[in-house]
């Protein structure tokens, strides 16, 4: 079961530049493209005639032919064509279009109520709009639960088990962990002050002497029900964060289906920018940390579990469980409330 009235990320705004996006979200198909004046748009990706999928027909001038038998759709869902006998548009031949925003470089979608629909509720992901930030992005396919991920990301003290050849692990897991919740926001921090520098981080600084003292942090940002944003930084101790090397990186995990997730990341930074080695460090973390390390461990435990219902399996829960657990309880509220509504 999935939160309908929330925004989930469809997918990168440049995507639909001149091409369809078919994709499922929230156990929903959705055609995702441009109308003719640029805008972007959502529709159920399924014709009302005999189903076929709107995504394998044409798209022109911001009008969707499906491809088996030709009808026409308009953005609004609305049937605009019917090549057929005397052209009469039945009635029942309208699909559900879905309110489709582009913010912050990527496309937000939403399944609730449409008069509920604001992008101003959109967590801020700005840091992805600065042309002056290095910016190095990926997607991966995760065969698992998006809260899975999420307890991933929300607990970053699996690095030393999960990444233990990338590092960053010694330095700072040392440091002060603080979970604060502020309205539906979840704040996961790790603070590691005037401690020695991790080697991770270490090039982040420019001319570093590699002994001085530093300051550096791990912050997470979660909002329901599945963005996140992950502030993480050095910098010479006492300094001001922007002083140093601070990256932002967005996390959002899409559902797919109860047990699939499209998992985007986007990493920007201000340190390094136009630096060719640096982009492909970041580059390389994504795909050997994430997609062969995090991915893997996330589907077996997957597999293991056979269910996405991870509290009726009454798990053992620590101490750096705290974030997660915080995270799913919000959702689980969230959920029981739409519900609620519904009756
Ligand atoms: S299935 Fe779309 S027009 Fe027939
Ligand atoms: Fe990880």
């Amino acid at each position: 079961m999935f939160l309908r009235n929330a925004w989930y990320m469809a997918g990168w705004a440049r995507e639909i530049d001149g091409a369809m996006l078919a994709r499922r979200i929230a156990d929903t198909p959705v055609v995702v493209y441009r109308r003719e004046d640029g805008q972007p748009a959502a529709l159920h990706d399924r014709c009302p005639h005999r189903f076929a999928p709107l995504s394998r027909g044409r798209l022109e001038g911001g009008v969707i032919e499906c491809g088996y038998h030709g009808l026409r759709f308009d953005a609004g869902g609305k049937c605009v064509g019917n090549p057929h006998g005397d052209g009469r548009i039945p009635q029942a031949a309208q699909v559900q279009a879905f309110p489709l925003v582009e913010k912050y470089t990527l496309l937000w979608i939403w399944f609730g109520d449409p008069a509920r629909a604001d992008p101003s509720t959109i967590p801020d992901f700005s840091f992805l709009d600065d042309p002056g930030r290095g910016r190095v992005d990926g997607y991966l396919h995760v065969q698992a639960n998006y809260l899975l991920e999420t307890d991933n990301l929300l607990d970053l003290s699996h690095t030393q088990f999960v990444h233990p050849n990338f590092h960053f692990s010694e330095a700072i897991l040392q440091g002060r962990h603080e979970v604060t919740q502020a309205g539906d926001t979840v704040h996961s921090n790790l603070w590691c002050p005037n401690g020695a520098a991790s080697p991770m981080f270490a090039k982040r600084i420019p001319g570093y002497d590699g002994r001085s003292p530093v300051d550096q942090w791990m912050d997470m940002r979660w909002d329901p029900p599945c963005l996140l944003r992950l502030d993480t930084g050095i910098t010479p101790a006492g300094r001001p964060r922007e002083e140093g090397g601070q990256s932002f990186t967005a996390h959002i995990l899409t559902p797919e289906t109860e047990t699939s997730t499209h998992y985007f990341f986007a990493h920007s930074r201000n340190f390094r920018v136009g630096d060719a080695d640096m982009d492909e460090a970041i580059a390389h973390w994504q795909r050997v940390g994430f997609g062969e390390q995090d991915k893997p461990m996330l589907e077996a435990v997957q597999q293991a579990m056979g269910t996405t219902d991870l509290m009726s399996l009454k798990p053992v829960l620590l101490p750096i469980d705290t974030a997660a657990v915080r995270a799913r309880r919000i959702v689980r509220h969230l959920l029981e409330a739409e519900e609620g509504a519904k009756r």
